[in-house]
């Protein structure tokens, strides 16, 4: 069994380069091997590589600037995958790829499910919808993780940078009134990891189970929560920081505009993960201490 990994360099690809070396040959692919400005060499690339299973981690990720770089984030989390759905779908390859909460307007009260209409505010969301319906329509084995709240200790996130102002400034403001679960990149890659060992062993085990899967942390926080536990734990290991955790003030989103409208409730339910494929996910805080020991044995060190 091979599989064919891009986007090797982000977040949740970097991990994955990590968890689905056991499952199965790996070869891991970033931008300066596999552009998404261009379909074309990309699909030529999938057929060269000829993998059993394409794992999509690339993103056009910069959620405000993609309000004014349209064609971009489009070309990227929509042109481009449905160039590699297809080929996929035609190929009989299995195509795994990562969507958003942002996909979802934030209106709801509960917990998304994977059976609600999507409703994306702005600009990189709808692109990720786009994105998500060519894949459908490609009509492929696929299996498409929307996540939210990404971070971990490869890469830029708003947990790192939350860090590095509590390094630099006595007082915070962050807003508390969008509510959400992080979810550490280990998980998602360890989760994808899981299923793709499930198909490796047996490609029947996934019949009939194509489709969405909402794949985030358990439980529940804001903005807020999230950056006042890690600057908790934080403090916890050792890592100095000017800034405590009583001295980060929360405040409403109105008084932090952005030129991106973000969701209010980006809570998703992940009771299908567990349901289809017996995966249980954890809390959101579990990842939390070893996020900043990690953090604390690397670039935080010097300083
Ligand atoms: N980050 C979040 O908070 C978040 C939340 C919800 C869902 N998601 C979804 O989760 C998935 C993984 O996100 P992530 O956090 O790992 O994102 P990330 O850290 O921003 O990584 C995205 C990767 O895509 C690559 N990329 C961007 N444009 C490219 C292009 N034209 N050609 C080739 N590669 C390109 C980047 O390459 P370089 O390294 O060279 O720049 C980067 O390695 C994405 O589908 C994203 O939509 C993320």
């Amino acid at each position: 069994m091979k599989i064919l990994l891009l986007g090797k360099n982000g977040q949740v690809g970097y991990e994955l380069a990590r968890s689905l070396a056991p499952v199965a040959e790996v070869v891991s692919l970033g931008r300066e091997d596999a552009n998404f400005m261009d379909e074309g060499g990309l699909v030529d690339l999938v057929k060269d590589h000829n993998p059993h299973i394409v794992v999509n981690a690339v993103a056009y990720t910069a959620v405000d600037k993609a309000e004014t770089d349209e064609a971009t984030a489009y070309q990227v989390n929509a042109t481009a995958v449905k160039a590699l759905a297809e080929e996929a779908a035609g190929s009989k390859r299995l195509f795994v790829h990562y969507s958003t909460d942002y996909v979802y307007d934030g209106l709801k009260d509960t917990p998304y499910l994977e059976s609600d209409a999507c409703g994306a505010l702005g600009v990189y969301g709808k692109s990720k919808v786009a994105g998500e319906e060519a894949i459908v329509a490609a009509g492929g084995l696929h299996l498409i993780f929307r996540t939210s709240w990404v971070y971990g200790s490869h890469g830029h996130n708003f947990a790192k940078t939350i860090l590095r102002l509590a390094r630099d400034r006595e007082q915070l403001r962050v807003v508390g009134d969008q509510f959400g679960a992080p979810t550490n990149a280990s998980l998602i890659a360890d989760v994808t990891s899981l299923i793709l060992h499930q198909y490796a062993l047996n490609p029947d085990a996934i019949n009939g189970k194509t489709g969405v899967y909402h794949l985030v942390g358990g439980g529940k926080t804001s903005w807020h929560g999230f950056a006042t536990t890690v600057v908790e734990e934080a403090t916890k290991v050792g890592i100095a920081l000017k800034c405590e955790t009583s001295a980060i003030t929360s405040i409403a989103s109105h008084e932090y505009p952005l030129p991106a409208p973000r969701p209010m409730n980006s809570c998703l339910n992940s009771q299908k993960i567990y349901t289809l494929f017996g995966i249980k996910i954890p809390d959101w805080t579990y990842y939390i201490p070893r996020f900043v020991r990690d953090l604390k044995e690397g670039e935080f060190r010097e300083s």
